[in-house]
C-alpha cells in the first residue's frame, strides 16, 4: 500500500529516513521507526502515555490472546491490512498479513508499537484523515476504538472487509460489579456504516483469573475510569483476584455491490 503526502495528497516515497513527495513535502522518521504524519494545527492526541503504558502492561499479561487469536485467523497471509487506532500494536504486530499499516493519534503508543514491531509501517495521524489511497486495503480493522466510517469505505477494496471488535452485553462484569453498586450490562448495538454490509457476527468469550496488579490496568483501559469516583476505583486495590468475564463481538462487514 502506498502511502499518501498529508498536506498535497500525492504519493510519498522514501529516501534513507525519510518520506517525501513530488511537491517537496518531507516527513522524518522517528528514531523508534514511526512516521509523523500528524498535521501541526492538529489538536487532539490520542490516549496519554499513561492510558498506553496501563494497556501494554495489561495485555502483555495475556488475558487478551484468544482474541488476537480469533481475529488472525479471520485474515490472510498476502492480504494488505490497516489497523485503525491500534494504540501500542499488540494485536497489529501478531497479524499475519505481509503488507501491514497500524495507524494511531497517540505518540507514546507509536514509540512503543514501531520500536517493538519491524513487520508493520507505524503511522501518527489521524484515523479521519487517513493518508491512503482509495480502495487500497484489502482488509481494514478497529479494536476498541472510534469507527472512521467513511475513510474505512474510502480506502477498503471493493472486495475488501472491515473487521470490528467491540465490548459484548457481560464484557468486564465482574469488574463493574466489584466497583459499583448497580452494575449494568453493555448496550450492544449493530453499527449502520454507509456502502458496507455487516455479514458476520461472532461471539467469543473467556472468565479468566485476573491478578491484583492487573485490575486497576484493567480499569484504566475502560472508558469509564475517567468518570468513576476516586472512592469506587480504590475498592479494587482491596481484591486479591477477580474472575471476570472478557465477552467480545467481532462483527464482520463487506462493501455492498
Ligand atoms: C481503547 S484504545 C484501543 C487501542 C488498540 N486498538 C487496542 O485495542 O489495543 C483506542 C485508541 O484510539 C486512539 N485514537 C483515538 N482517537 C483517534 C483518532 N482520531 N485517530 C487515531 N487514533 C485515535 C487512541 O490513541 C488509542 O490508542
Amino acid at each position: 500500500m502506498d502511502i499518501l503526502c498529508p498536506v498535497c495528497h500525492s504519493k510519498l516515497s522514501r529516501t534513507q529516513n525519510v518520506y517525501s513527495c513530488q511537491n517537496r513535502h518531507s516527513f522524518d522518521i522517528a528514531k523508534e521507526g514511526y512516521l509523523n504524519l500528524n498535521m501541526r494545527n492538529s489538536q487532539k492526541t490520542g490516549d496519554n502515555p499513561d492510558m498506553i503504558r496501563a494497556r501494554k502492561r495489561f495485555l502483555e499479561k495475556g488475558y487478551y490472546s484468544f482474541l488476537r487469536e480469533e481475529v488472525n485467523d479471520l485474515l490472510d497471509e498476502k492480504e494488505s491490512l490497516v489497523d485503525l487506532a491500534c494504540g501500542e500494536g499488540y494485536y497489529t504486530s501478531y497479524f499475519k498479513c505481509q503488507d501491514k499499516i497500524g495507524i494511531d493519534l497517540s505518540k507514546s503508543a507509536m514509540k512503543i508499537a514501531s520500536k517493538a514491531d519491524k513487520s508493520t509501517r507505524y503511522l501518527l495521524s489521524s484515523i479521519f484523515r487517513l493518508p491512503l489511497e482509495d480502495k487500497s486495503a484489502d482488509k481494514v480493522i478497529t479494536i476498541f476504538a472510534p469507527i472512521a466510517k467513511q475513510e474505512i469505505f474510502r480506502i477498503l477494496k471493493d472486495d475488501g472487509s472491515f473487521i470490528l471488535v467491540k465490548p459484548d452485553v457481560r464484557h468486564l462484569f465482574e469488574l463493574k460489579a466489584a466497583v459499583y453498586e448497580k452494575p449494568y450490562l453493555n448496550e450492544v448495538e449493530n453499527i449502520e456504516i454507509e456502502g458496507l454490509k455487516l455479514v458476520n457476527e461472532i461471539a467469543i468469550s473467556q472468565k479468566e483469573k485476573v491478578a491484583k496488579e492487573d485490575l486497576m490496568d484493567l480499569f484504566m483501559m475502560t472508558p469509564y475510569y475517567n468518570t468513576t469516583s476516586q472512592n469506587d476505583k480504590d475498592k479494587l486495590k482491596e481484591i486479591e483476584e477477580l474472575e471476570i468475564s472478557f465477552c467480545f463481538l467481532i462483527d464482520i462487514y463487506q462493501k455492498a455491490a
